[in-house]
């Protein structure tokens, strides 16, 4: 079989059909030939392939993958900016190969190294997951001598809290030396969701359920819509995603529930049932990126 162009009456309709070799035409009971023919045209003109052959050599050329420098970027390696430089530099190897910039990969199929090591977890980056107890400053030192949440976890390599929870907050929170993923999760264009459980005076009606979930007027503005459920009388469930100081509690207390007692269950994607008040862990390497690939999409808009 072999292809050629074949035009109709509007010529701006261009119609490609197969054509057999004009040897092999079989006419058929009508005296059609069974197969397609050129209309048209004594003889063939150009090779052209049908639409839907077009169309997959077409996407055969797409570009495939991320682009490198955002695969860099989101393993922790910089800005894409700093990441362009790395490649330009020639210190990006694919597949063994210096890679040029423009260069796509699929990360979980290429092998990607900078300078010979294999991208991962950039070495040297901390990332821990503390299940904050009540009583525990969130801050690098308290000028009360109160104890912080950096006493808790290893002291070197120095890392710092990303957000804060108040001192009688319990719960997740995360702590690590990664300034740009710090500064990406705490910055409230990307604010990624945090999960509370929230334990409150009194039983919340249906109106304060709706009045929390679609913004309630505080001091500093009206937050932002909410998640949020009442599993059990008096236990809410609150997803937030701006981090405005003692935001929850805020809330709940201008419906009028002051919280009694207040844990953070979840940082995005990060959940963990099992730690303990006090206990902490490290993130292992593909939390850290679904973790950086939260806060790599576009920013949020902020209400
Ligand atoms: N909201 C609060 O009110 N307190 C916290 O610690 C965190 C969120």
């Amino acid at each position: 079989m072999s292809w050629r162009r074949s035009s109709t009456a509007c010529a701006s309709i261009r119609r490609l059909t197969p054509v057999a070799d004009p040897d092999d035409l079989d006419p058929g009971d009508d005296g059609w030939p069974t197969d397609w023919f050129e209309e048209d045209s004594e003889s063939p003109r150009e090779l052209e392939p049908p639409l839907w052959e077009q169309w997959a050599a077409t996407s055969a050329t797409l570009p495939q993958g991320e682009r490198l420098q955002k695969v860099l970027s989101t393993r922790g390696f910089g800005s894409r900016r700093v990441c362009e430089d790395l490649i330009s530099a020639g210190r990006v190897t694919v597949n063994g190969e210096v890679a040029v910039l423009g260069r796509r990969v699929d990360a979980e199929v290429d092998q990607v190294e900078v300078d010979g090591v294999p991208i991962g977890v950039r070495a040297g980056l901390k990332y821990y997951l503390l299940n904050k107890p009540v009583g525990v400053v969130t801050t690098a030192s308290d000028p009360q001598g109160r104890p912080t949440v950096v006493d808790i976890v290893p002291a070197e390599p120095r890392v710092y809290p990303v957000g804060r929870l108040d001192v009688a907050t319990e719960g997740l929170l995360l702590l690590t030396n990664d300034g740009d993923l710090a500064h990406r999760l705490a910055h409230p264009s990307h604010g990624v969701d945090k999960e509370y459980l929230a334990e409150v005076e009194g039983n919340v009606s249906g109106g304060g359920l709706r009045r929390l979930r679609e913004g309630v007027e505080l001091d500093d503005g009206i937050t932002a819509p909410a998640k949020v459920s009442q599993p059990n009388p008096g236990i809410l469930r609150i997803t937030i995603h701006e981090g405005r100081n003692r935001q929850v509690r805020r809330m709940c207390e201008a419906v009028g529930h002051p919280v009694t007692r207040l844990i953070r269950v979840r940082i995005g994607p990060l959940r963990d049932p099992q730690l303990r008040p006090g206990e902490w862990r490290e993130l292992d390497q593909s939390e850290v990126i679904t973790l950086v690939e939260s806060v790599a999409g576009a920013p949020r808009r902020i209400r």
